[in-house]
């Protein structure tokens, strides 16, 4: 008899589990930035599941029955111009340097991300070695590693040398027809090159923007055929020297050639490349799926856009969650990247003669004199790479779960969700939401943001809150699933 009150408290014991389920950590940006990635959690009063009463006027259903890709991550590129920017901060103001550092890379205290970091040059990678990348690339590349050692290095030239070229210069033309082979072997050394300098080189691309032909900085075209022609052969190489684990990346171009370049590449070599990357500059998000519904097992890497000086701070900031931080990763993508990781105030360094950045590129900070600024495009990612971070240190990064919006006012919220596990399987799935509310009425043209009254569902059970105009990212735990 004495066994049926037992079974008893550890059936309540369980219920009263899963009903403690509360969103208590809060991360808020709001349009008119008076919240800038700030924690406001509940504080004392936790905002709790409860059986389900009447929808919001958002419904935000939560189904982590539906898991997607594993998240490795946000980013952004350490090209020779950031570098050389950082280094400019450091040796007028070291303190701010790594307290910048600390705030774009520490994943405890810190804001943000560890994620891919790709290490492309402008003029580096000549002569069969990276010796010619500015000095500042290794040694601010070493600084970030001290602070997270997780980072993602992903390489990526800009051109082959310009004697390999039919050009003649770095600048415009393409790879000579007899030299792909030597090209192959030329990409080997540039990742012997980083392992040999300490860094752990996780994926290398062929060459940046295959389809653009620029006579002012450091671009070649490339067939499709070609590079898949040298993703074999590197393939080859890579293997051979023990560097199995180092992924080839293909592409490297804009959304809107999603059905064309990448789709041949993959047909032409498709055990020599892992996956895909896309830039912004063109197209449309979506179009990713062009390429995904065709190869549904490799990877999608969303690797370039660049924000532009002067442009306005919440529109930047909607189009941003829209198209990368939550849309990449909603097509498929396991990273999102921007591009200049510093720059200054004018959108400098770049090389004299360029022609790109018309308007002047804004990087992830803007350092000016002796101080940084954070810059929209860090506080976007920002509130999305909270959402996929380990939850413990070895943990692993999240996984998309599904998600749908529903209710009257579902078009005023655009909504990731993510499920990251502890480190042990037994422990429990944080699952987070970022939550864009982009009721602002601007395309009706008279401003008026309106906060949006939501509920969110999970597992039977719901919780209420109202979003802001703003990004919203938060989270409970549950046991795992
Ligand atoms: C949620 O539950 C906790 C007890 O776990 C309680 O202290 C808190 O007041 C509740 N929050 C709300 C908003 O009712
Ligand atoms: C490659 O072809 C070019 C002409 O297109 C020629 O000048 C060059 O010598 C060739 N290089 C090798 C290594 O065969
Ligand atoms: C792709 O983007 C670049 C900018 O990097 C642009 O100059 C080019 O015209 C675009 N090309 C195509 C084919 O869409
Ligand atoms: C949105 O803008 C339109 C056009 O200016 C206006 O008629 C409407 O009242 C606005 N709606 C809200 C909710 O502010």
């Amino acid at each position: 008899m004495k066994s049926f009150p037992l079974c008893v408290l550890s059936l309540s014991l369980l219920l009263l589990q899963i009903s403690a389920q509360q969103i208590s950590d809060v991360w808020l940006i709001t349009w008119d930035r008076k919240s800038l990635f700030t924690s406001i959690g509940t504080g004392k009063f936790p905002v709790n599941f409860t059986d389900p009463g009447s929808a919001g006027d958002a419904d935000i259903v939560a189904d982590d029955g539906t898991v997607y890709q594993s998240i490795l991550g946000f980013g952004r590129s350490l090209t020779d111009s950031s570098a050389i920017t950082l280094s400019n901060l450091q040796s007028a103001n070291s303190d701010r340097y790594w307290t910048l550092l600390k705030t774009l890379f520490d994943t405890t205290d810190g804001a943000n991300a560890a994620g891919l970091d790709d290490t492309p040059g402008d003029t580096s990678f000549n002569r069969f070695s990276v010796d010619r990348t500015p000095s500042q690339v290794p040694a601010v590349l070493k600084d970030i590693l001290s602070i997270n050692p997780q980072i993602k290095i992903h390489i990526l030239p800009w051109s082959p040398p310009a004697w390999m070229k039919d050009s003649v210069t770095m600048d415009g033309g393409s790879l000579e027809a007899n030299l792909t082979t030597a090209y192959s072997a030329y990409l080997l050394n540039a990742v012997k090159s980083y392992f040999k300098e300490g860094f752990t080189v996780y994926a290398v691309s062929i060459q940046n923007e295959p389809e653009n032909n620029d006579k002012t900085y450091p671009s070649a075209t490339m067939t499709a055929v070609v590079q898949a022609r040298i993703g074999k052969s590197l393939r080859t190489l890579l293997d051979q020297n023990n560097f199995n684990n180092v992924k080839i990346i293909g592409n490297e171009h804009n959304w809107s050639d999603a059905a064309g370049f990448p789709i041949s590449l993959i047909q032409s070599a498709p055990d020599a490349f892992d996956g895909v990357a896309f830039h912004c500059y063109q197209g449309a998000v979506a179009d990713q799926d062009e390429f995904s519904s065709k190869f549904p097992s490799k990877e999608i890497y969303m690797t370039e856009c660049s924000g532009t000086i002067g442009s306005d701070w919440w529109g930047d900031i909607k189009w941003y969650m829209d198209n990368l931080w939550i849309g990449a990763l909603e097509h498929g993508a396991m990273a999102a990247l921007m591009w200049n990781l510093a720059l200054d105030d004018k959108g400098q360094p770049m090389l004299p003669e360029s022609d790109s950045c018309d308007g002047g590129c804004r990087g992830i900070v803007t350092v000016s004199g002796g101080d940084y600024t954070l810059d929209q495009e860090f506080y976007s990612m920002a509130q999305a790479s909270k959402a996929i971070l380990p939850v413990n240190a070895g943990g692993p990064f999240g996984r998309r779960i599904d998600v749908a919006v529903k209710g009257a006012s579902n078009s005023a919220l655009r909504v990731g969700a993510y499920a990251t596990g502890g480190v042990k399987g037994t422990d429990r799935t944080r699952y987070a939401l970022v939550v864009m509310n982009w009721n602002d009425n601007s395309s009706q043209g008279s401003f008026n943001p309106t906060p949006v009254k939501a509920t969110i569902e999970f597992r039977g059970k719901q919780a209420k809150y109202t979003f802001p105009v703003g990004v919203t990212t938060l989270w409970w735990f549950a046991p795992s699933n």
